[in-house]
């Protein structure tokens, strides 16, 4: 049981339909290698024969000669892209063509997955090319062996200061991450502290080097993130003037050594300027000056540095109603564009403000015509329920992918933008903040898997459906019994939905109990230092960015968005809060006013928890006992919180406004 938490979507559970077998079979008796084998395909050959022996309880014959006529072929063509490959098949030979090593090792994942879904292979026809070259995951492990905004457990790297010897997890993970076509990742975490600024020095180089090598092995670049200020926290220099000469001789020294040691790691990941963190401005640069420093001392070796974009005044004053924490991306970013190295990408979170249950989408994608860019999510749940709720994610990343920006015309998505296509990017991508630690089911909550699968999935290929990115990790994850299918997807469909109707209303977003971001206090960051407002009071609430007579953040999107939201008539109902402050009595297009629309989904948000635990209790006999006994706890515990939500705003927005529930349903 604790084995098969684990295993995640790579159960490989023995096939009992001898139908299905006998038609399979011919496919998988052989493998013929028609290529120069190294580590990465010697791990695709391994998985191969796992998922067989399990599957089929077949030894799979690997023959590298080329000389079978049935059963699995692999070949490579270089003149496919690195990562594309193709999947074709007769009645009983399934060529498998790649245009590298990783991509067969994507290929042979791609055919395990197939079966797992009970697919059938013959007549098969595929050609799958993601639509991200870069498809990341960055992680927020401290080396203390904690993880920022971690709710599954510590970290598998590392521990009291050190990595952690025992390898296993690691490779285990690089398998879970290649399964779904990532391939790049950072270990640590944006905020470096003392100990890890020196994760680039001798102290744990060799360390970095042999974890780096097992990445490399499922077809991974492991990147680090740095300390802007690392010269003077190593207490080489007494500056990290990005112009100083003796600050660019010490990350020209430092790139040179860290690349000696570790010839393959992608680059650095710097979180400069933000949340307290060091940076150029401490010196009177901007940020391209920064990054292209850090740019130039890698760039011999081949390294990327990718410059984090979260800058912003977290001292926002009350009374000051003109600046904006939701401007401050595109007004730091915007007057720099162009202005970046070559291997300088710009890491944009894809909300303004941070990672809410709803936001608008940040009006810098699309803005920066000449500089790479990385679209950043965020997997684990930070304020969507910290992996204790059950919160599809995938619903609202899709949203955010589909978002017409209008940059250059009507259809201009943002998955068409990050994806490089749009401005013609040398590097471009997509990355999520990880939501895994050392939990014996990698999650903490098991369905919250789905996230981390649907994650990879989604940003291989932006077309697929929800529901279908659902299906496929149920199918693999609790097997094929249809009500059990069936009855999971009506708990997850709907989960996103249910989370933003209990939570934070219409856009406004907050309202959690302030650092650690877990429950609702409405005004836990109205009145904190840490300025992030909603302006409630006894006639209304909502933030005004309009430009007529708030903060101009509506400004910052192309006319057709800008109109959009700036009009309180056609601003969407969603995000009303987000753009405009109104009293409780406007009335929202779906005909409620707001403080109805307010009771109105709370008690509708607490229904539906009610109901995925109805749906989760009707498959006590269909899933083994120990996932099905920890979902179950996570659910009732949602529930609570899920009340607790409800009535701390229904309370608050009744004390405030005097207007009574139309329904009169208890409001304490
Ligand atoms: C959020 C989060 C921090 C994190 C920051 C970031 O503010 O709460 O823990 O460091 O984002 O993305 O850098």
């Amino acid at each position: 049981e604790k084995l098969t938490s684990y295993r995640a979507w790579l159960q490989y559970e023995q096939i009992e339909n001898q139908d299905y077998v006998s038609k399979i079979k011919p496919f998988v008796q052989h493998v013929a290698v028609d290529l120069a084998c190294d580590e990465i395909i010697d791990n695709a050959l391994i998985e191969w024969q796992t998922g067989l022996s399990s599957m089929f309880q077949i030894n799979a014959s690997i023959i590298k000669d080329g000389s079978v006529d049935k059963g699995l072929v692999l070949k490579l063509d270089q003149d496919y892209q690195e990562d594309a490959y193709v999947l074709r098949a007769s009645d009983d030979q399934l060529i498998l063509t790649g245009g590298s090593s990783r991509a067969i090792l994507y290929g042979v994942f791609h055919i395990l997955r197939l079966i797992q879904r009970r697919a059938l292979l013959a007549g098969l026809s595929i050609k799958e090319t993601p639509k991200n070259k870069i498809r990341m995951i960055n992680h927020w492990d401290d080396m203390n062996g904690s993880v920022e905004r971690g709710y599954a457990g510590k970290s598998f790297f590392f521990d009291d200061y050190q990595f952690i010897k025992d390898r296993q997890r690691v490779y285990d993970y690089a398998r879970l991450l290649s399964s779904v076509g990532i391939n790049a990742l950072t270990i640590n975490n944006v905020n470096v502290h003392r100990i890890e600024t020196e994760l680039v020095t001798d102290t744990f180089l060799s360390d970095v080097k042999q974890t780096s090598d097992i990445f490399n092995q499922y077809g991974i670049t492991m990147y680090l993130s740095i300390n802007y200020a690392a010269p003077v926290e190593l207490g080489v220099l007494t500056t990290a003037d990005p112009l100083d000469e003796d600050v660019i001789a010490f990350w020209g020294k430092t790139a040179k050594h860290v690349y000696d040691v570790v010839p393959n790691l992608g680059g650095f990941l710097v979180k400069a300027d933000s949340e307290n963190r060091p940076g150029p401005f401490t010196y009177g640069r901007d940020h391209a000056q920064g990054a292209n420093m850090l740019g130039k001392a890698v760039e011999p070796y081949g390294g990327k540095v990718i410059w984090r974009c979260f800058v912003y005044n977290n001292k926002q004053d009350w009374r000051d109603r003109k600046t904006d924490r939701a401007r401050a991306a595109y007004d730091h970013f915007k007057p720099l564009d162009g202005e970046f190295n070559d291997n300088v990408i710009l890491q944009i979170k894809n909300g303004p403000m941070d990672f809410q249950v709803r936001e608008p989408v940040s009006p810098l994608i699309g803005e920066l015509e000449n500089t790479n860019q990385f679209l950043e999510f965020q997997i684990a749940q930070e304020y969507l329920g910290q992996q204790r709720h059950l919160v599809y994610l995938i619903p609202q990343w899709k949203e955010v992918l589909e978002f017409d920006t209008y940059a250059k015309g009507e259809n201009t998505k943002v998955k068409d933008i990050v994806s490089g296509e749009v401005f013609d990017n040398k590097i471009a991508g997509i990355v999520a903040v990880t939501n895994v630690g050392i939990d014996y089911n990698w999650t903490g909550h098991t369905i919250a898997q789905l996230n981390f699968y649907g994650y990879g999935r989604l940003i291989w290929n932006p077309d697929l459906t929800s529901e279908e990115i659902a299906l496929e990790w149920i199918k693999q994850t609790f097997g094929h019994d249809p009500k059990t299918i069936e009855t999971i997807m009506k708990m997850v469909m709907p989960s996103w939905e249910a989370y933003e109707n209990y939570t934070s209303p219409l856009g406004i977003g907050w309202m959690v109990n302030v650092s650690h971001h877990y429950g609702p206090n409405i005004d836990g960051y109205e009145y904190d230092m840490w300025g992030t407002y909603h302006f409630a009071d006894r006639n209304g609430i909502g933030v005004d960015r309009t430009i007529a007579t708030g903060t101009g953040y509506t400004g910052q999107y192309h006319a057709e968005n800008r109109d959009l939201y700036e009009s309180i008539e056609t601003c969407p109902d969603e995000l009303l809060l987000f753009f405009h402050h109104v009293p409780y009595t406007h009335v929202l297009k779906s005909g409620k006013t707001v403080i109805q629309h307010i009771y109105d989904t709370h008690h509708k948000g607490v229904e539906q928890v009610e109901e995925m635990i109805a749906n989760w209790d009707s498959l006590a006999d269909k899933v083994d006992e120990r996932r099905h006994q920890d979902v179950k706890e996570r659910l009732s515990h949602q529930l609570w919180s899920a009340k607790e939500w409800r009535d701390t705003i229904n309370s608050y927005f009744y004390r405030k406004s005097g207007i009574a529930d139309e329904q009169n349903r208890k409001i304490y």
